[in-house]
């Protein structure tokens, strides 16, 4: 059995899907690792300390997608897009990454024709027993980490409140828009700054624990609840949208930072804020919209890009997690090893379509898209 590692297609990306401490826990299950030169450098990886752990180090993608039995990749979606019309895959070739939910069908076809089977990290349903292989809470966890960081870094202002000999300077008052798992870790990392914080959910749910980091909790009175199934919110009712964009505006216009990362499964994100409500907030304010890359929940934010509105600049980062690289990749990486534990028996491949994680992740296997999500959408 080979795992090969292939480094990533997109320039703005600087994970790798596998790490040395993961390798070297392959090795020990007797299969052969090998990792296309210099990928996992921009995620501080060198290929010696891949060599120390017992990988081998393979020129190209070419000869890494030759001798590999299974491949382990962040942008699956990225890369099949392509390597699919340049390379000869040998059929049967299992691919193990991130497919975005929004990945055109006609490329995941393709995927199928090549008979390659597929997995996609982010389909694994978010049960308990599957938590190890959970990227999008490993991955949302650091991105909630690196909003604030950015932020803070762009203000001109301080955090904390400061009480000296020249006066006393209050905290930066943040709010936090969906406490999920990026948000919750928002809420911890700005108050760990010393802001005071403030965090609001459709779900009521949260309240508790937004509370229990010591955030205080915005209750907007909205009839309507927000809960949808499994833990995820549900899209409001038109009226009910309206009526938060309207008093979170109200609230927002008082803060220093705004980090909004609400999301609903399969759907655009929701929008949160509306272009007025941002036309009125301070000089100098900053939001960072974590659902950018997803439809955005403050009007006006751009995937990627920096745009000032009157007095306050949003920041539309499309894939925070890469730039915390050497985290990322690792914690992405422990994902990865727990998922192959699931489709390894000793060595051999054992892909067991009752197993409900692999079951919901499986893409496409025999030449056939299988993947109700891809039907149904
Ligand atoms: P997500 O990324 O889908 O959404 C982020 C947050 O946005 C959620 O808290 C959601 O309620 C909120 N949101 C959606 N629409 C909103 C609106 N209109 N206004 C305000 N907020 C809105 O969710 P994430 O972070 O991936 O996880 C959400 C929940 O899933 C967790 O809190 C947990 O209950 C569950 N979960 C369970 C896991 C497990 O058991 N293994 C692992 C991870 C998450």
């Amino acid at each position: 059995m080979i795992i090969g590692i292939p480094c990533e297609i997109s320039s703005s990306e600087s994970r790798i899907a596998l790490v040395p401490d993961v390798v070297i826990k392959l090795i020990k299950l007797k299969i052969d690792v090998l990792v296309e030169s210099n990928a996992g450098l921009k995620a501080g990886y060198t290929n010696d300390a891949f060599l120390k752990v017992g990988a081998r180090i393979v020129k190209t993608k070419f000869d890494l997608l030759r001798k590999s039995n299974i491949i382990c990749m962040i942008n699956g979606g990225i890369f099949f897009k392509s390597m699919l019309n340049n390379i000869k895959i040998a059929p049967g070739l299992i691919s193990v990454s991130s497919i975005e939910q929004f990945t055109d069908i006609s490329l995941i076809r393709k995927i199928a024709n090549y008979k390659i089977t597929s997995f996609s990290m982010d389909m694994i349903p978010r049960i308990s027993r599957a938590q190890s292989m959970d990227v999008l809470s490993s991955q949302a966890n650091l991105a909630g980490y690196k909003a604030v960081i950015l932020a803070s870094n762009r203000i001109n202002k301080i955090m904390p409140m400061f009480m000296t000999a020249a006066g006393t300077i209050p905290p930066a008052k943040v709010l936090i828009l969906g406490a999920g798992v990026a948000g919750l870790q928002a809420i911890a990392t700005a108050k760990r700054l010393g802001s005071v914080v403030y965090a609001y959910d459709v779900r009521s749910e949260v309240k508790e624990q937004v509370e229990s980091l010591g955030a205080k909790f915005v209750n907007i009175n909205i009839e309507e609840s927000g809960e949808g199934i499994g833990g995820y919110a549900k899209e409001l009712s038109i009226d009910s949208q309206a009526l938060q964009r309207k008093r979170l505006g109200k609230f927002s216009q008082s803060m220093d930072i705004i980090i909004s990362t609400a999301q609903i499964p399969g759907k655009k994100a929701p929008r949160l804020l509306n272009i007025d409500s941002i036309q009125k907030m301070k000089y100098g304010s900053i939001i960072v919209d974590l659902a950018a890359g997803s439809g955005g929940n403050i009007e006006g934010s751009k995937p990627g890009k920096e745009v000032m509105v009157n007095d306050a600049l949003i920041i539309g980062p499309t894939n925070l997690a890469s730039e915390l690289a050497y985290n990322a990749s690792s914690m992405y990486a422990q994902n990865v090893f727990s998922f192959l534990e699931l489709i390894l028996n000793k060595g051999n491949v054992n892909i067991d379509l009752n197993n409900e994680i692999i079951k919901q992740s499986i893409v496409t296997q025999n030449g056939k898209v299988i993947n109700k999500f891809f039907f149904d959408n």
